[in-house]
């Protein structure tokens, strides 16, 4: 559980790890992942189920101090390159969208949910992860090589959480706002139970 933030609050207590989840930019940048840690999030993933067992997640790890952490870093938008160079591990989702010139209809959920098994897994192991939207699917395409059926969906940081982390005051503001969520009332269009 990390300090900045409550837990979660909800209308009956959750599992520990959904309870405490929260996406910090703020990350010890000197804090190393262990390796059983890095090899327990993907098995997470691994195990995520999938429409039709197609597996059709793929991803690309790059630990801080790596080219590819550094590849990583040039493809992101300029507001996340203001924080998240610090996580110890940033790693691109990529969806296997076609398979034998079919598409695979569901591969951006099922990418999805293997990224929300890791950040559970993540979340247990006393790590934190944030995940963006913001980067140039071009540059990371130019820079991987991808082939055109591999679509990379999100960028994953993961990392220690850090308080006093030695960031702008914008970010760490950003980082203490408070966390808001709609009522389970307006998820549920209905609810005959
Ligand atoms: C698909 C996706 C894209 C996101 N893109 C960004 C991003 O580019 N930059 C960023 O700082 N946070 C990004 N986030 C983090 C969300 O803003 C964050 O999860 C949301 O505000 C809820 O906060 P919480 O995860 O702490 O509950 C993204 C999250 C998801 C799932």
């Amino acid at each position: 559980m990390t300090p900045q933030h409550p837990r979660n609050a909800t209308s009956v207590p959750l599992t520990d790890q959904l309870a405490d989840r929260w996406s910090p930019r703020s990350f010890d940048a000197d804090f190393e992942i262990a390796p059983d840690d890095l090899t327990a999030l993907g098995e997470a993933a691994r195990w995520a189920p999938s429409a039709n067992n197609a597996q059709p997640s793929r991803f690309i790890v790059g630990r801080r101090g790596t080219p590819t952490f550094a590849s990583i870093v040039a493809a992101l938008r300029p507001v996340n390159q203001g924080w998240a160079p610090r996580a110890s591990v940033l790693i691109v989702a990529l969806a296997e969208t076609q398979r034998d010139g079919r598409p695979l209809r569901w591969a951006e959920y099922d990418l999805g949910q293997a990224v929300a098994h890791l950040t559970v897994e993540a979340e247990s192991r006393g790590l934190s992860v944030r995940q963006m939207g913001g980067f140039d699917p071009d540059a990371l395409r130019a820079a991987f090589a991808l082939p055109p059926e591999l679509v990379p969906v999100t960028v994953v940081a993961v990392g220690r959480y850090d308080a006093a982390a030695d960031l702008p005051e914008e970010i760490r503001q950003r980082d203490a706002a408070p966390r808001l969520r709609r009522g389970l009332d307006e998820l549920a269009l209905i609810l005959d139970v």
